[in-house]
């Protein structure tokens, strides 16, 4: 077995889930676990995790374990420690690296065995290793981040500042699979045993209860009813869908046509949107929406329970969640929350200590729900459907208490003119929260050279304190007088987001049906901000990405006929003035704005 220790790392489940998919069992510690426990095992990672060596209250790690000799792969905070740790120099970077960089291998080493010698990864750190520990040797580099990764070959070490286990990172699986090879560790996982033991836990953890599941209409709750019912019999499931009034346009429809021709019969509507609307009045932060949302839907749940005469005592309340809920929702022990997901709130948090709630699948990332899915029979249609968070567009109305701030700054970068906006999004960077300002790029001829804007946006984050995403003006070359305006959620907004959402969600279906080879969007969050330009006319942006599981993404890079039809037919609707189209990797953006 690899043991994995977690220093809070955004992705250090994640970790484990990649040595899992090449079938490595693999097992996750808190960082300060007692290294008698780690005898036996073959191999350790070190996470990485938003502290900083400098800090007092910083995590340490006992130094006995660098010298076990057991093969160790350090990742980006736990690469820092390394070498902290063993006398080489940590220092803060001069700006930090967000996202994409191209790294360069100078050595020969076991952990970069066949791949490139020039290669994309991802990064997400502002310290860095400026010295190394003696008896270590630099083995690549990239062009901000002179000490990308480090090995010591006669105690085993490899650090790496950057993610190998993220999808972005182009080679990354195979720098694991390679650490695997260096750890000799034989196949003792795969996905397919999963069902079968989750049905046992499901049996034995619901016992003679039934189970109240809170059904959505997309995959995780689906894949959960689909187990759910296979481990108790359809009977003793009874799955319920809120109307709450946040979701896409006609989608309560959809929703109960597929559910039914997926053969759920035992599904109740509940339609409670006035209720949402009413407890989200006048309210602008996002984590208190968030907050919110998560509560009604409990509150509407108790409700339901009661107007059915049901007995609380007789049942247990089943959530879809999966990991990537509890990791953003600052759940485990090092991590900091990037945000509070619906079904991570504290009540349904202590109802989870209280054994009150069954979530089959909350260890899996969503392409092994979707794996499940399929071997559990649902069809490709309901597999494959886009993720749509449980907040609905509850997190895509953005709103605000302030009218006519102005625009914060003017830039250039790469000769496109760009502006600091003065509204605030949700990012991660380096494992931690971030709300801060978007930029608008304004193009300077009519081609979109993606790589050239990609390398803007990156650069404008990278080196700004008070941005953490940039997006592209599809509506105006010239800069314009934008201020903010005081927005909450109402009908009105809802209808409007609904109807940019149907025609941006109608333009990509019909343009990837026809589309052969190429990269599918996996989702396409449509956001209204409060915002508007000199005409009072309101602003939108779309925000379609390609990603694997959600942890990471890239801002898709959709054909500029597409995004010209989408923009045309967008701006005619009536008070919408500007579109937007964001720029953003994961990190330092986060896939939904709030
Ligand atoms: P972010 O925006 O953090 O989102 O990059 C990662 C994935 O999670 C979805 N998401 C949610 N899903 N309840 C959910 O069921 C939530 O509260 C929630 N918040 C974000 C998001 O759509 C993306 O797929």
């Amino acid at each position: 077995m690899i043991a994995i220790l977690d220093f809070g790392g955004q992705y250090a489940h994640l970790i484990a889930t990649r040595f899992r998919s090449f079938g490595v069992f693999t097992q996750i510690y808190d960082s300060d676990i007692s290294i008698d426990k780690l005898d036996s095992v073959k191999g350790i990672v070190l996470s990485g995790g938003p502290q900083s060596v400098f800090s007092d209250d910083s995590l340490k790690i006992d130094s006995k374990i660098f010298k076990m000799k057991i093969p160790t792969l350090a990742i980006c905070f736990g690469h820092q420690i390394t070498s902290h740790t063993l006398g080489g120099i940590v220092s803060k970077g001069v700006k930090g690296e967000y996202g994409p960089a191209l790294l360069r291998v100078e050595k020969e080493s076991l952990i970069f065995k066949d791949v490139s010698l020039e290669s994309k990864v991802w990064m997400s750190h502002f310290d860095e290793v400026t010295k190394i520990p003696n008896n270590f040797e630099i083995i690549a580099s990239t062009k901000d981040c002179q000490i990308a990764a480090m090995q010591n070959k006669d105690l085993n070490i490899y650090g790496i500042q950057f993610h190998p286990e993220v999808i972005h990172t182009k080679e990354g699986l195979k720098i694991l699979s390679n650490f695997a090879d260096i750890c000799e560790v034989k196949n003792t996982w795969d996905l397919g045993s999963f069902i079968d033991k989750e049905c046992l836990k499901i049996r034995e953890k619901v016992k003679d209860k039934k189970v109240f599941l809170l059904v959505s209409g997309g995959v995780d709750s689906s894949v959960a009813f689909a187990l759910l019912e296979k481990a108790l019999g359809k009977e003793r499931v009874f799955g319920v869908f809120m109307d709450t009034g946040l979701l896409r346009k006609d989608e309560r429809k959809y929703v109960e046509s597929s559910m039914k021709e997926a053969g759920f019969e035992n599904l109740y509507t509940e339609i409670c949107e006035d209720i949402f609307l009413k407890n989200l009045e006048k309210k602008f932060l996002p984590e208190e929406k968030r907050k919110i949302i998560g509560n009604t839907f409990l509150d509407v749940q108790k409700e339901i329970v009661k107007r059915l005469g049901l007995n609380p005592e007789d049942w247990l309340l089943g959530q879809g969640t999966i990991y990537p809920d509890t990791i953003e929702s600052g759940a485990t022990k090092n991590s900091h929350t990037i945000k509070t997901h619906h079904n991570r709130v504290p009540e349904i948090q202590k109802m989870i200590d209280e054994g009150k709630v069954i979530e089959p699948l909350v260890d899996l990332y969503k392409d092994e729900v979707r794996e499940v899915g399929r071997k559990l029979g649902l069809s490709n249609k309901l597999v494959d459907r886009h993720p749509f968070p449980g907040p609905g567009l509850g997190v895509r109305i953005l709103c605000s208490n302030e009218n006519d701030l102005t625009i914060i700054e003017e830039g250039e970068v790469n000769n496109f003119k760009y502006q600091i906006l003065p509204i605030k999004s949700v990012g991660v960077q380096g494992d931690q929260r971030t709300y801060k300002h978007p930029a608008v790029l304004y193009l300077n001829n009519d081609r979109l050279d993606w790589d050239k804007l990609d390398q803007s946006s990156v650069k404008i984050v990278n080196e700004s304190d008070n941005v953490n995403r940039v997006v592209l003006s599809l509506s105006s070359k010239v800069l314009q007088k934008f201020k903010s305006k005081e927005k909450y959620i109402d009908k009105n907004r809802i209808k409007l987001l609904q109807e940019v959402d149907f025609i941006a969600q109608k333009i990509l279906y019909d343009y990837e049906l026809k589309a052969l080879d190429v990269q599918k969007v996996w989702q396409f969050p449509v956001v209204l901000l409060p915002l508007v330009n000199e005409k009072n006319e309101e602003c939108v942006v779309l925000r379609p990405i390609w990603s694997q599981e959600a942890m990471t993404a890239e801002f898709a890079r959709l054909p500029q006929e597409i995004l010209n039809q989408m923009s045309e037919k967008i701006l005619e609707i009536d008070g919408i003035g500007e579109v937007f189209y964001d720029l953003t990797h994961k990190p330092p953006g986060t896939i939904e704005w709030e």
